[in-house]
């Protein structure tokens, strides 16, 4: 039976990855590439500097595929535009197993962990549930929302409290306005300024753990500029930006 590995690479930093990662690439006869538009230079550079620095016996083959680019988020049919972007990759993801022998090992290097804002799992169990035979593994990894912590040398939880996780979107729609601690994914319209009138302090980061990271910290009403400063011109710089910042309210007395 065909295996395919879902590997979690970690959100930057060859460093992150994991002995059970690394083992895993070592496994892997084709590696599926993500075609992304002006990350994927970036990405995959990363990508491929893991693949010559940990398999100590290269005989793997590299299968480029195009992901779909998805429609804007916040339209009014985003969720149609989620399912028909979803249906197209799993076209994609059929094509590719054509790539491998009846007992193939096959892997994808996901950013980060698999778990957080990525459909490659959600995708491969659906094309188990539609009847392609295969065996998937998960292997973990350090995600952003874990980089941003050690950088800034914060935990993400206040004692005992929660914390949420969620995306610009929902942020930028009042969702997280009455949360204490969230952390912030997929933000292109910097919402972060909508928590500057309440004494909310912003831990930001972009391209956590490589060598362009930037971090920035500080009162949300105070460096709200700087980031977007320095958010433009990074964009600008690199054709691409992916940064994650956690907020966190004063606590209530
Ligand atoms: C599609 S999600 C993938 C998340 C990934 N699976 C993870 O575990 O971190 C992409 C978002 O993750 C965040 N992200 C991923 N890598 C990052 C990095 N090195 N620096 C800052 N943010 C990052 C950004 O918010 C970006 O918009």
């Amino acid at each position: 039976m065909r295996t395919l590995l879902v590997i979690g690479i970690g959100a930057g930093n060859p460093d992150y990855l994991t002995v059970q990662a690394i083992n895993a690439m070592n496994r892997a006869q084709v590696f599926f590439m993500p075609d992304k538009g002006e990350e994927k230079a970036g990405l995959n550079a990363i990508r491929m500097q893991m693949l010559e620095r940990f398999v100590t016996e290269p005989r793997y083959r590299l299968v480029e595929f195009a992901i779909p680019s998805r429609r804007q988020a916040g339209t009014p049919d985003y969720r149609d535009a989620v399912q028909e972007w979803r249906d197209k990759l799993e076209a994609a993801y059929r094509r590719m197993f054509g790539e491998l022998g009846e007992d193939g090992v096959g892997a994808f290097l996901v950013w980060g962990d698999p778990t957080l804002y990525d459909g490659t799992i959600r995708i491969l169990k659906d094309m188990q549930a539609a009847g392609w035979e295969f065996a998937i593994e998960v292997i973990p990894g350090i995600s952003a929302p874990q980089a941003l912590a050690a950088q800034h040398q914060v935990t993400l939880n206040r004692v005992g409290e929660a914390v949420t996780i969620t995306t610009g979107r929902r942020v930028g729609a009042g969702e997280a306005d009455g949360l204490t601690s969230a952390v912030v994914m997929l933000d292109n319209h910097q919402a972060f300024r909508r928590f500057a009138g309440d004494e909310a302090e912003i831990f930001w980061g972009a391209y956590l753990g490589t060598a362009d990271e930037i971090l920035v910290a500080g009162q949300v009403s105070e460096v709200m500029d700087e980031i977007d400063t320095v958010r433009t011109a990074a964009q600008a710089r690199n054709g691409w930006i992916m940064d994650t910042y956690l907020i966190r309210k004063p606590e209530k007395s």
